[in-house]
């Protein structure tokens, strides 16, 4: 952390920590007060980018494709969600801490080009479990990364998006043939299995953190039979 500039730091909900950013030498960083290292950078985002690529690439001749984001994080999956969509396309993204949208409209945004600048972006600040809750049949593609995945969450509540009862509420915010898409920082076969047992056709992928070796980060592309 040496030389790094802090730039904003902010609560999370639910949570005696807080969360903060700073600017290094040539990246920005997201870090929990209390946890060592780094939640996010835009040093490394290939698996961030392959969860908005992934899933999106398979709708991207849908005419008006509505697509979810959960998490808006530094901005890597957005941008790579509208890369893939046409201009009729509407991209929402739920954001639970409303400092991180405005940390996204300032320098950090930049990084990723500005992806809350395009037209076809809708920004919900607010918990993304709520919006699943009110929308049925809405979304052809849900991508969620809201943390680092069905363990080791870092916000208190998000295991609920997880539960059998949260992968059906998202099954339910579904158009027919939509696309759940989920992130996290390693495998989980119980993920996994419930995925199944909600009735979807699993296919889980290992993508590379950054570049083409170290670290690899798993996404699950989760469709109805
Ligand atoms: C790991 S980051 C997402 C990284 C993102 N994929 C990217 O491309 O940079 C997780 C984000 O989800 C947000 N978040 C956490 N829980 C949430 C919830 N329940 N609803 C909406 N956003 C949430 C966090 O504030 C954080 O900005």
């Amino acid at each position: 952390m040496r030389n790094w500039q802090l730039l904003g730091e902010t609560a999370i909900p639910g949570s005696k920590e807080s969360l903060r950013l700073y600017r290094g030498k040539d990246d920005f960083f997201i870090k929990i007060t209390s946890v060592s290292g780094e939640l996010m950078s835009t040093r490394k985002f290939g698996s961030e980018v392959a969860l908005g690529s992934l899933p999106c690439r398979r709708i991207k001749n849908r005419d008006s494709a509505r697509v979810l984001i959960g998490g808006l994080g530094m901005g890597f999956t957005l941008a790579a969600a509208l890369k893939e969509l046409g201009a009729g396309a509407r991209v929402t993204v739920a954001e639970l801490i409303p400092a991180v949208v405005e940390w996204n409209r300032g320098p950090l945004g930049e990084r990723c080009g500005n992806p809350l600048k395009d037209p076809r972006t809708r920004v919900h600040t607010g918990d993304v479990h709520k919006l699943l809750q009110k929308s049925e049949r809405e979304f052809d593609v849900i991508a969620m990364d809201v943390d680092n995945g069905p363990e080791g969450l870092t916000v208190k509540g998000n295991d609920k998006l997880y539960s059998s009862p949260g992968i059906l509420t998202a099954q339910r915010a579904l158009k027919p043939g939509g696309i759940l898409a989920y992130w996290s920082a390693g495998p989980d076969p119980d993920f996994h299995d419930r995925l199944r047992q909600c009735g979807l056709m699993v296919e889980e992928t290992r993508v590379f953190a950054h570049g083409k070796k170290g670290a690899r980060h798993t996404i699950w592309i989760a469709t109805l039979d």
